[in-house]
């Protein structure tokens, strides 16, 4: 689950897809595409709507996306387009870059939508970035098991 700082939406992603599958056989992360946040906790926003919904993501610390990260996950799912063009321009083959895949392409398949950055909004905005992550990571889970 790729986004652009680690703490707002790749760290709800992460948890959401998380708490839908069996750990000992999948296994789930998170980065960002920049290194401003990298050792930090989530942002208190996502903790709190996470929480809301019976997730704990406390435990999650922010790190940056690495060209190694083609080479350890099978799907590498990324949060807008500008997301999307950051981690394919670090994709070696066409098999990695193939990996990508906008996580809302589980939605609205075809339609080129972003999750919102919800970084500089309100509340609402993690409460509906959440509701976007949690219908497409069921998707995932489903076809993953
Ligand atoms: P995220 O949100 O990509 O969903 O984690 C952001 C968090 C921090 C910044 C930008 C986006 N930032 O510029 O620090």
């Amino acid at each position: 689950m790729v986004c652009l700082g680690n703490i707002c939406r790749s760290p709800l992603a992460e948890g959401i897809l998380k708490s839908k599958v069996d750990s000992s056989k999948v296994v789930v992360e998170s980065a960002g595409t920049g290194g401003w946040h990298v050792g930090e906790k989530p942002d208190e926003r996502s903790i709190d709507v996470a929480r809301k919904h019976g997730l704990d993501i406390t435990d999650q610390r922010g790190r940056k996306f690495s060209a190694y990260d083609f080479e350890n996950f099978d799907y590498i799912f990324v949060m807008d387009n500008s997301n999307y063009r950051d981690v394919v321009t670090l994709a070696n083959t066409e098999e990695e870059k193939e990996k990508v895949q906008l996580i809302l392409e589980e939605i609205f398949p075809g339609d080129n939508v972003d999750v919102p950055d919800p970084y500089y909004g309100g509340n609402q905005g993690f409460e509906n970035v959440y509701q976007m992550l949690n219908e497409a990571c069921e998707k995932i889970a489903n076809r993953l098991q």
